[in-house]
């Protein structure tokens, strides 16, 4: 089960069917199983063995077919470059404030700069295992820019070889709300407030050159 909010980023690769995709932070497998649903041949990586554990339960739930591999995403190679890379990075998690209240308590700013590096080394990871032409989203239920359209920034300062595609209202069910002037992917716990609302997200589609 995800909120709304966390079933967007795996649709903004589009048609899978057939191609590789390798879900970079995948347990406990809610992308991933949308991943493999939807027809992609999946490599899913998480470095921590529990979760792992929980993320062969739910495939197995699911009836779905998906290697899995338990390494740190940050120096591990796949055997062949991939046609898509989705990169839930682990975060501070403030996106989550609508279920989890105690969040404005609890969380601090260390909650920020302790994942900052870790999102960084994890994207320029996950840049290397593209094919030239391949899609890279990373994504964080995080509300601050520092994890979000900070980090997308610096990324893409540092390496020319990448571009963003803007995600269109059409992909995301009309919600043009959702989309910020870079275009990137920005949900906040009053969107569908009708429908109960929506985790805070951020989402950012890039594209390695050809
Ligand atoms: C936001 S959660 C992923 C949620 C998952 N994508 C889903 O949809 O169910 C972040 C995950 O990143 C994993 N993680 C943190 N650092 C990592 C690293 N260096 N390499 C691989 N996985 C890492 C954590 O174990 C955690 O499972």
């Amino acid at each position: 089960m995800q909120d709304a909010a966390a079933a967007l980023p795996a649709r903004l690769l589009g048609d899978i069917s057939g191609k590789t995709v390798i879900d970079l932070c995948a347990a406990p497998g809610g992308k991933t199983a949308q991943l493999a649903s939807a027809g992609a041949s999946v490599t899913a990586v998480d470095r921590a063995p529990p979760r792992v554990k929980l993320l062969n339960i739910n495939l197995r739930r699911l009836k779905l077919q998906v290697e899995v591999v338990t390494a740190d995403g940050a120096t591990w190679k796949p055997a062949a470059p991939a046609d898509a890379v989705l990169l839930d990075a682990p975060c501070s998690a403030t996106g989550t404030i609508r279920r989890h209240p105690d969040v404005a308590l609890l969380k601090t700013e260390r909650d920020v700069t302790s994942v900052k590096p870790v999102q960084a080394e994890l994207l320029k990871n996950a840049a290397r295992m593209l094919k030239p032409g391949g899609t890279l989203v990373y994504c964080v239920c995080s509300l601050q820019p520092e994890e979000g359209p900070q980090q997308i920034a610096a990324f893409l300062k540092a390496n020319q070889g990448f571009s963003r595609k803007p995600v269109t209202a059409g992909e995301i069910g009309g919600l043009s709300e959702l989309i910020t002037p870079d275009g990137d992917l920005r949900t906040l716990p009053f969107h569908l407030a009708e429908q109960g609302g929506m985790d805070g997200f951020f989402a950012a589609r890039l594209v390695k050159k050809g």
